[in-house]
């Protein structure tokens, strides 16, 4: 053992004192050799719970059993079924039942979204989003300004991250609002940002764009299921996020969509428009004239997948049963744990860029590999090998998220150990 703390056993005793430790058993692991992979990639595809399973079969069989009638039937009936994840949902983000929906894809609803909530003017045209955001939000957002005729080199504010590890600070936000905010129509920002990791005020952020008269969206797609939202409390306009990641629902999951209350009943704002969002009390008159439902579900388009629907309907049983205050604990200790073991033993290899204040970061650590994007490549293949599975994002970030529902804090000096045997030896 190097140093004063004994890692291993401080793990074996959170380990032992993990009032979730349990919860790993509802998921299934992938195996390496003999043994499970250490995976830390939950901000990418969360694993898979074990009851998907029967869920989906459920559904097949209702689908088998009852044909058009299991819209009716069945345990779940498909005609209501995105309500049976409402609570769920509502209570994951901290929003009001009627402000949630699961839909669609998460670049879709933003793209919903922004058609509702962002109206350019002549003054007032420009969206803001951090530089380096997330492709998709940033093909998504240069898309709707040349959609409206505006020019994206004057109407698309990139905000610089004004650290070198990559992050924003609230008084660089704060300076762009000032100093732009007139021209802004729409601060689109991240709840968690993809890259460097770093969690984001969404309160204040709101409070500051809305004091400008900007309209406050989220991409919250790192954010759901990783950090305790209070969506409603934190007055964004509306917000979306996608379900594979921290939520465990499956590849391409069903995503989910806020819409603030304050908009529930704003029928004249422009949207773009499908049967499955109209008043449901008269949906199947089959009437010419678009109705909307109250809230967020005015907002879908389409008749839901069902078949999509189902794992995000069994992930948020999962959450409701953990809940999102006890996770967001175990996880500020899991990061918390690992963090503390990279700056003793491996500060001579591995810079972490993401913010050291809990409160401004989640479950995930990015981490840069001192001596340049070659070594980093090197170490990322080296763990994969050995079955330790993080993530890479271009240009030299490993993105290690060790996650409160299957992460045990034994998993963390055993990825410390790896990466110091890379250092010594293969490195
Ligand atoms: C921050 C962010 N925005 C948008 C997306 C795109 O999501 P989707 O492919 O579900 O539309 C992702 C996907 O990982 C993301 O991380």
């Amino acid at each position: 053992m190097s140093g004063a703390v004994d890692w291993g056993a401080r793990a074996a005793a959170l380990d032992a004192a993990d009032p979730l430790a349990g919860f790993r058993a509802n998921f299934h692991v992938p195996p390496h050799g003999d043994g499970e992979q250490l995976y830390f990639c939950g901000n990418s595809l969360g694993l898979q719970p074990k009851a998907v399973r029967q869920a989906l079969l459920d559904e097949l069989d209702d689908w088998a059993f009852h044909g058009v009638e299991g819209h009716f039937q069945g345990q779940f009936p498909w005609m209501p079924y995105h309500a049976f994840l409402r609570e769920g949902l509502a209570t994951l983000v901290g929003a009001e039942p009627s402000e949630v929906v699961a839909m669609n894809s998460l670049s879709v609803n933003l793209h919903l979204m922004m058609a509702s909530f962002y109206r350019p003017t002549a003054q007032r045209h420009a969206i803001l989003i951090e530089e380096g955001s997330f492709p998709s939000d940033r093909y998504a957002v240069e898309s709707q300004v040349k959609l409206h005729g505006f020019d994206p080199a004057t109407s698309l504010i990139e905000l610089p991250a004004d650290s070198e590890d990559g992050t924003v600070s609230m008084a660089a936000i704060e300076r762009v609002l000032a100093e732009r905010g007139g021209e802004i129509a729409l601060v689109l920002w991240p709840g968690v940002q993809y890259r460097s990791g770093q969690a984001f005020d969404l309160r204040e952020i709101a409070r500051l764009g809305h004091a400008q008269g900007c309209i406050v969206g989220f991409d919250l797609a790192h954010a759901a299921g990783n950090l305790q939202l209070a969506l409603h409390e934190s007055d964004a306009d509306f917000a979306a996020w996608c379900s594979y990641k921290y939520l465990n629902s499956g590849p391409g999951a069903v995503a989910g969509c806020f819409v603030h209350a304050r908009h529930a009943h704003s029928e004249d704002r422009p949207r773009l428009a499908g049967w499955w969002g109209h008043d449901q009390a008269t949906r199947f008159r089959m009437g010419k004239q678009f109705v909307p439902t109250p809230g967020a579900d005015g907002w879908q388009l389409s008749n839901p997948p069902i078949l999509a629907l189902a794992p995000l309907r069994v992930s948020l049983d999962v959450f409701t049963r953990a809940t999102m205050p006890a996770l967001r604990a175990k996880s500020v200790q899991l990061t918390g744990l690992l963090e503390a073991m990279l700056r003793e033993r491996l500060a001579d290899t591995l810079r972490i860029l993401t913010p050291a204040d809990p409160a401004q970061r989640g479950c995930q650590l990015s981490l840069r590999v001192v001596g340049g994007r070659e070594r980093g490549r090197a170490l990322f293949e080296f763990l994969g090998a050995r079955g330790i599975v993080g993530d890479w994002r271009e240009p030299d970030v490993i993105r290690i998220s060790p996650t409160p529902l299957y992460n045990r804090y034994a998993e963390l000096p055993a990825f410390v150990a790896a990466v110091e045997a890379w250092r010594d030896g293969a490195g």
